[in-house]
């Protein structure tokens, strides 16, 4: 596809194969640097550069996964935007998808919160459908959560709501989160937790803590949360989830600072913690009370269309 600039210079898609897969790095974001450098024949990653006359000002990078194309990266140059290169990298993007048989096109993206105009607008201009939020990450120190005004009342909560902390996340941990409405796929590895070959594996380093009413047996829970290591990070907080009907509160904030008291008493300085928005109370409670308190929220959204 071609379109003509405001300056008159044609704007072009090309395929880029391996030649020149280095040259075009600094295009993507260093995270998919080593998949642009796998692009080639017979692979299933692909690009596609945006050509303003004679130089390149732009980059589509996608990846195969079955009948499904997940576009990785795109970006143009800021000298370029609001021309239709997004546009037109994005219709080369689906038009290489369906040439390879692909049925529907797919992308997760993570913006700081407030900031998801630009790639949402582009998409629904491309006719795919709103994204959707998904979940929220913010960085948090255990300083800032205990000054925060809301670490009072969460304590105070924290006697009637009988928090237990589990020490690992090993079978016992596993067997308590699975005896509650616990969604396995909650236990697939991403790039924020480590892996491992079977459930109990996957969080080597992690301890729960779960949430229940007072004198609660470990089928009576009512909330959790997962710490986890994270190297110099500190602590890493993830894969929050309340009962529905069970939020009250401060619960989710109760279940912070009891993480947090955790996070303190090992001598670890930070936490950041993933919040599933499809949880409303916590995205709710992460919104009000913890974005004014912490500069970096990013909100992370997916978008899927049918080809
Ligand atoms: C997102 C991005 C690729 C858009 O590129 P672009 O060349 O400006 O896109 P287009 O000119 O084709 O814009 C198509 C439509 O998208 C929407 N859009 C693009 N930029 C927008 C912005 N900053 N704010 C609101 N809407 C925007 C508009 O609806 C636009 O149509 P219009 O200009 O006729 O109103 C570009 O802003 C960019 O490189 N951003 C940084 C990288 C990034 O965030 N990538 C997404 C994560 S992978």
């Amino acid at each position: 596809m071609s379109v003509k600039t405001a300056t008159d210079q044609p704007m072009t898609a090309v395929s880029v194969g391996a030649a020149d897969a280095t040259r075009l790095a600094h295009h993507t974001f260093p995270s998919y640097r080593p998949h642009l450098a796998k692009i080639g024949p017979g692979t299933p990653h692909f690009a596609h550069a945006l050509w303003v006359g004679e130089r390149v000002a732009g980059l589509i990078l996608g990846e195969i996964e079955g009948t499904t194309a997940r576009l990785l990266s795109v970006s143009v140059s800021k000298d370029e935007r609001r021309k239709g290169g997004g546009r037109t990298l994005i219709t080369a993007f689906e038009t290489e998808a369906r040439r390879r048989g692909c049925r529907s096109a797919t992308v997760q993206f993570t913006v700081p919160s407030g900031k998801a105009a630009p790639i949402a607008s582009l998409l629904r201009a491309s006719a795919w459908p709103d994204p959707t939020l998904f979940s929220i990450i913010y960085t948090m120190t255990s300083a800032e959560s205990v000054a925060a005004p809301w670490f009072v009342k969460a304590q105070r909560r924290m006697t009637d709501l009988n928090i237990q902390a589990l020490s690992d996340a090993s079978t016992t941990t596993i067997n308590a989160l699975k005896a509650i409405d616990w969604a396995p796929d909650e236990l697939r590895p991403t790039a924020h937790m480590p892996t491992g070959p079977d459930g109990a594996a996957l969080y080597p380093e992690a301890s729960a803590v779960l949430l229940g009413p007072p004198d609660a047996g470990e089928g009576d829970v009512r909330g959790y949360i997962l710490i986890h290591r994270a190297g110099a990070m500190g602590a890493r907080v993830s894969a929050g989830w309340m009962r529905p009907g069970t939020y009250h509160g401060f619960a989710y904030g109760a279940l912070i600072a009891h993480a947090n008291r955790r996070i303190v008493g090992d001598g670890l300085p930070g936490a950041s913690f993933v919040v599933r928005a499809h949880d409303r109370p916590m995205a709710l409670f992460a919104k009000r009370y913890i974005a004014p308190l912490v500069g970096d929220i990013r909100d992370c959204f997916d978008c899927t269309k049918s080809l």
